[in-house]
């Protein structure tokens, strides 16, 4: 079986090239739930979204969530409020742990950031305990970060424009910044 590490490298990769086609949020976000859910079968997985300061339910794969989440309640608001990433090894043991489902035993919940503010946050329930660790926050941090449309990450190959080095889109057949036409052949 193919380690974790691994697995996230080519969900990156995954997620990079789906993107790079799209720039909806709302689209892409639902397509990451979807790839993120099915690779590693996770009990539940899904984004809130920050609407007027609390968490409202946005994308997402598994039983049926609960909507709204306040700002600082559970492990996604208070994600939110400290501004960062929150691991839960047993849900038991987290104060305030809001049970959507009773078959969650441990969840991870990872910020988005968009424009230097949380966006929304992806939250994660897996059945069994001590599911995740920091290789799963780190990786998720930097696949959550795809999405923010300020993001300047694209593959290395063939996405810089050959005249003057700005980043182009896949689609794009003029560079956005040079005017120049792309000339696909000279990467
Ligand atoms: N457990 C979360 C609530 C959302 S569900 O798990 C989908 C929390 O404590 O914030």
């Amino acid at each position: 079986m193919e380690n974790k590490e691994n697995t996230y490298k080519h969900l990156y990769e995954q997620a990079l090239s789906l993107f790079a086609d799209e720039s909806d949020c709302v689209a892409n976000a639902a397509n990451l739930v979807a790839i993120i859910h099915r690779t590693f079968h996770f009990w539940w997985t899904g984004f809130y979204r920050v609407v007027s300061n609390e968490l409202v339910l946005g994308p997402y794969q598994g039983p049926l969530a609960c909507t709204r989440i306040a700002w600082g309640k559970g492990v996604c608001g208070t994600a939110l409020a400290e501004e960062k990433t929150i691991i839960v090894p047993d849900v038991e043991h987290f104060a305030g742990h809001i049970a959507c489902s009773a078959e969650s035993r441990s969840e991870i919940v990872v910020p988005c950031w968009a424009n230097g503010k949380i966006v929304a946050v992806l939250d994660i329930d897996s059945e069994n305990l001590g599911t995740f660790d920091e290789c799963d926050a780190c990786w998720l941090e930097k696949i959550v970060a795809l999405l923010d449309p300020t993001s300047k990450v694209t593959t290395n190959e063939e996405l810089y424009c050959p005249d003057c080095g700005a980043i182009y889109q896949k689609h794009d057949v003029f560079c956005p910044v040079c005017g120049n036409k792309i000339d696909k052949t000279r990467h």
